[in-house]
């Protein structure tokens, strides 16, 4: 049995909005890990969904990292802002700004650690060479934009490549995917090499989201036994 832990950030964007801090405190106490913050801003996807405010309103109802996923156009100009409101993870994707060097570096100036995002029909060799210079690694599962669709399996042979880079350079980055992400999924992302998983409907829209999320962990942490 590998010592290796399957965590789980659960996704707020599939949660009763309107029972924010409620929804928050259940998976904590069921053992969530973290706590997914989905950013879009009508543009760099086609939905507009949780800013600031939010995240500081969740930094108050819960000491778990949070995990901002920022799905906006020009991330630099917003990254300072969630640092903040009390993001503790700050993930953008790629295709969102022409050098994401200065942006990590100022994420970390900020005191929070950086991320980079990678959509599903995007190469694993274009954030390879960001690799070193990143704290977390975001694969996506879906094209991103919205909860509740169906996980995109042809993204595994890439996931595994980010892991065997991981494990070849010896490099200090989690691997997190996100889409689509449930009991019955959660195997073949953990086989692949994931180490965070990413879960909104399958927690939120469960009839019981505590135990939904112990069945996630179960089913992944079965395929590193
Ligand atoms: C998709 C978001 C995901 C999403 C996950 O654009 O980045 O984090 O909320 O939701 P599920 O688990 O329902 O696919
Ligand atoms: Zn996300």
């Amino acid at each position: 049995m590998s010592e290796r832990r399957v965590l789980i950030s659960p996704s707020v964007l599939a949660a009763d909005f309107a029972r924010l801090g409620e929804e928050v405190r259940l998976v904590e106490e069921a053992g969530a890990d973290m706590i997914h913050v989905d950013v879009m801003d009508g543009h760099f996807v086609p939905n507009l969904t949780l800013g600031p405010a939010i995240v500081r309103a969740l930094r108050s109802v819960t000491d778990l990292p949070l995990d901002v996923h920022l799905m906006i156009a020009d991330p630099g100009r917003y990254a300072a802002t969630f640092v903040r409101a009390g993001a503790d993870y700050v993930v953008f994707h790629n295709e969102a700004c022409d050098d994401p060097t200065p942006l990590f570096e100022l994420i970390r100036q900020e005191g929070a650690k950086p991320g980079l995002a990678i959509n599903p029909p995007n190469p694993a060799e274009s954030i390879r060479p960001h690799l070193p210079e990143i704290d977390l690694v975001l694969v996506m599962t879906v094209n991103p934009g919205f909860a509740g669709q169906s996980f995109i399996s042809s993204v595994m042979p890439k996931l595994r490549s980010i892991a065997h880079w991981k494990r070849e350079l010896d490099l200090d980055v989690a691997i997190e995917v996100d889409g689509g992400i449930g009991p019955s999924t959660a195997a073949t992302v953990v086989e692949n090499g994931g180490e965070i998983l990413v879960a909104g409907s399958a927690i939120f829209a469960a009839e019981d989201p505590a135990e939904a999320l112990r069945a996630i962990r179960a089913a992944g942490e079965k395929a590193l036994a």
